[in-house]
């Protein structure tokens, strides 16, 4: 595993914004380039060679206004072998190795450009997947102020495209959040959280089989998680960022593969959330710790300015369960030594921006999904969906335009975080049951009433924890596009194999026929 490395020595990079081509009024053109190169992750540790868009890991910061188009060619220029275990066993037979397809992840985006899995293609689009459609992609980023991200989606492959490097931030900006005086410029800076592992020459290290590997696996085989031992941040492990004794914005998203997060400062300062998902909440949530699932977006304001010339780690709680040479629990650390430049005249408002009730509005279906463990016929590990396999025919229809409660009911005994492309929901509540019973008949025995989300998931949610034995429920409007689309646990290993479905927003005026 990764050499033992030193904390704290390497700067944080601040990620870069990418450069349009082009600027039309309300419009902007990008192109964002898939290649293998260098990057070192750490002072002590060899380049390790990564993918990324335009030479960057994480990929340049996508940052637009509320209604400005973007327009986006991704070109896969990357090499004909991947840099990482390619397990053939779960794919059909006959693809090509290296295939890329980019999700607009939280975006409200037309289903040609929404980065479906099977629309994935090669370099220079020598071939391209079944669902193949257009080269470049257009986000009319017609929604709220937010952290999306912009990530690798191809089928089979979402796992080690993305620990490969293929990910980025995309920044959506509107009127209503300018108002609010919140820290901006040097003092907002996206933090792109992932773990991972490396190799003594620096060469990144993913599992070519499971830990507890059977002898007839195939190899490399699909693992059904990953934990890296380092943690990266923007493309560092465990940095440090230099801050002035002031508020700062930070806009977390965790990227990593199948790790979750419990943030908590080792200053024991609070820390103020004030975003989610899908943008501000309806009430900054002030607390001690948070907890950020994979794919997750956090904004959250921390305040720097009783803590001159002090150091603050942020750090990772990992519960009971941690082993003494666990690293993971650093995350990164602010040094607060910069001299204050200017007076600090941001704000944390109490009240963000009103989030109009979904429930008031006629539900057109309800619709109750479980989430299971199976095996294969190797006798890994096979998470599904209501109990279908991602080739199965499609059964989620949703009627563009109507409002639908998605009930995830999780069987399993641990937590997936639970996406649904093309909207935003808002969480209704979890309900625990009893799961042995419901095992073996079929049966809800509720053990406890509805709990009310969160005070930090009261706002637009595309991601949400659904843990093992609740049921987790959602309420979303289908619109406004029609198309094909995905849900799906977004563990990246789960994803890949085989916890995603499609679903299909159908025009209600217009007659469809089943195939
Ligand atoms: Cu971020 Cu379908 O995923
Ligand atoms: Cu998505
Ligand atoms: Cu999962």
């Amino acid at each position: 595993m990764t050499p033992n490395l030193a904390k704290f020595v390497d700067r944080l990079p601040i990620l870069p914004t990418a450069n349009p081509l082009k600027k039309a009024k309300n419009a902007s053109f990008y192109e964002m380039r898939m290649e293998e190169f260098k990057r070192k992750f750490h002072r002590d540790l060899p380049p390790t060679t990564v993918w990324g868009y335009n030479r960057q890991v994480p990929g340049p910061t996508i940052d637009v206004k509320k209604g400005e188009t973007a327009h986006v060619k991704w070109i896969n220029h990357l090499p004909p072998r991947h840099i990482l275990p390619v397990d053939t066993s779960i794919l059909e037979k006959g693809l090509p190795e290296v295939r890329t397809v980019t999700h607009l992840h939280g975006g409200h985006t037309p289903t040609e450009s929404d980065g479906y899995p099977e629309a994935w293609f090669t370099r220079n689009f020598g071939q391209v997947g079944p669902a193949f459609k257009q080269k470049v992609y257009n986000y009319p980023n017609n929604q709220r102020a937010a952290m999306l991200w912009y990530h690798d989606h191809a089928m089979g492959l979402t796992r080690l495209n993305n620990y490969a490097g293929l990910a980025g931030a995309y920044i959506i900006r509107d009127q209503h959040e300018r108002s609010l005086n919140l820290p901006s410029g040097d003092y907002e800076i996206p933090l792109v959280i992932q773990d991972r592992s490396f190799n003594q020459d620096g060469s990144l290290s993913y599992p070519t089989q499971p830990d507890d590997a059977a002898t007839n696996l195939p190899n490399p085989s699909v693992v059904p998680a990953f934990l890296g031992d380092t943690i990266v941040v923007n493309g560092k492990v465990w940095p440090y960022v230099e801050v002035e004794p002031r508020k700062y914005r930070f806009r977390i998203l965790n990227a990593s593969n199948t790790r979750g997060y419990t943030l908590y400062l080792d200053s024991n300062q609070s820390i103020f959330q004030i975003g989610s998902d899908g943008g501000l909440l309806k009430k900054t949530s002030k607390m001690k710790q948070v907890t950020i699932e994979p794919s997750e977006r956090f904004d959250v304001i921390i305040d720097f300015s009783k803590w001159n010339r002090k150091n603050i780690t942020l750090k990772n709680d990992l519960g009971a369960n941690a082993s003494e040479d666990d690293q993971t629990d650093d995350i990164m650390q602010f040094a607060v030594t910069k001299p204050l430049t200017s007076k600090d005249n941001s704000r944390i408002p109490r009240d963000l921006s009103s989030i109009p009730s979904l429930h008031k509005q006629p539900i057109k279906a309800h619709r109750q999904l479980t989430l299971q463990g199976s095996n294969d016929q190797y006798d890994r590990p096979l998470l599904i969906l209501n109990n279908k396999r991602w080739h199965e025919p499609v059964t989620e229809k949703p009627q563009r335009g109507t409002t639908e409660i998605w009930s995830f009911v999780n069987t399993t005994n641990f937590t997936h975080p639970m996406h649904i492309h093309l909207v935003q929901f808002q969480v209704l509540d979890r309900q625990p049951f009893d799961l042995d019973h419901f095992n073996q008949t079929g049966e809800f025995i509720y053990t406890g009433s509805p709990k009310a989300p969160k005070a930090n998931e009261r706002g637009w949610k595309d991601t949400v924890a659904a843990p093992g034995g609740q049921v987790t429920r959602v309420i979303a409007n289908f619109g406004p596009y029609t198309g094909d689309y995905v849900w799906h646990c977004h563990i990246l290993e789960h994803e890949d194999y085989d916890m995603m479905r499609p679903f299909k927003v159908i025009d209600p005026n217009e007659k469809y026929h089943d195939s």
